[in-house]
């Protein structure tokens, strides 16, 4: 009897680390409600059109939460297994770097260390989560 516990603990656990890697790259993105934001239309903005919007920063904090969480970590503390989005510039060099890398994702070497999500969550969502950013950034 306590052998066969031991045994299916053990196929938990194996159960639980393979669906860790196939789910890292292979996302399932959560649906943002952006709620009363403004519109921003297909062309990407240059620059964050929400800074300080309270309304983006609510959006944001929970979109963050259920799309970008589990590889930045709660809080954008970074656990270790992607960059420590705190440490991003508030400015607008840090907004281009983040348009860009949240639109494209990045692969290496056919490898996806961060999927694309500009067209599953779209602009809006995404200058959500950056207001939100600016709110825990380091050189806020
Ligand atoms: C599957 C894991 C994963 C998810 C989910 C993910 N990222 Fe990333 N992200 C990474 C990794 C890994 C890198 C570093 C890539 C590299 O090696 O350049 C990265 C890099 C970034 C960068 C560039 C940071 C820097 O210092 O250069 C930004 C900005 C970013 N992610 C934002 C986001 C946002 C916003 C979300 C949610 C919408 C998100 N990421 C979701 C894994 C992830």
């Amino acid at each position: 009897m306590k052998k066969y516990a031991l045994l299916a603990s053990a196929t938990l656990v194996l159960a639980f680390l393979i669906g860790r890697v196939h789910g890292h790259g292979d996302v399932q993105p959560q649906p943002v409600d952006i709620g009363n934001l403004e519109l921003l239309g297909d062309e990407w903005r240059v620059t964050n059109p929400y800074v300080g919007n309270e309304e983006a920063i609510e959006i944001g904090a929970s979109a963050y939460n259920q799309n970008c969480a589990r590889c930045h970590g709660l809080q954008a503390i970074s656990g270790g297994i992607a960059p420590d989005l705190r440490e991003l510039p508030s400015d607008a060099d840090g907004d281009e770097w983040y348009a860009m890398r949240v639109q494209n994702g990045v692969v290496r070497n056919g490898i996806t260390y961060m999927p694309a999500f500009g067209e599953l969550l779209g602009q809006e969502a995404l200058w959500a989560i950056r207001a939100w950013l600016l709110t825990v950034a380091e050189d806020a």
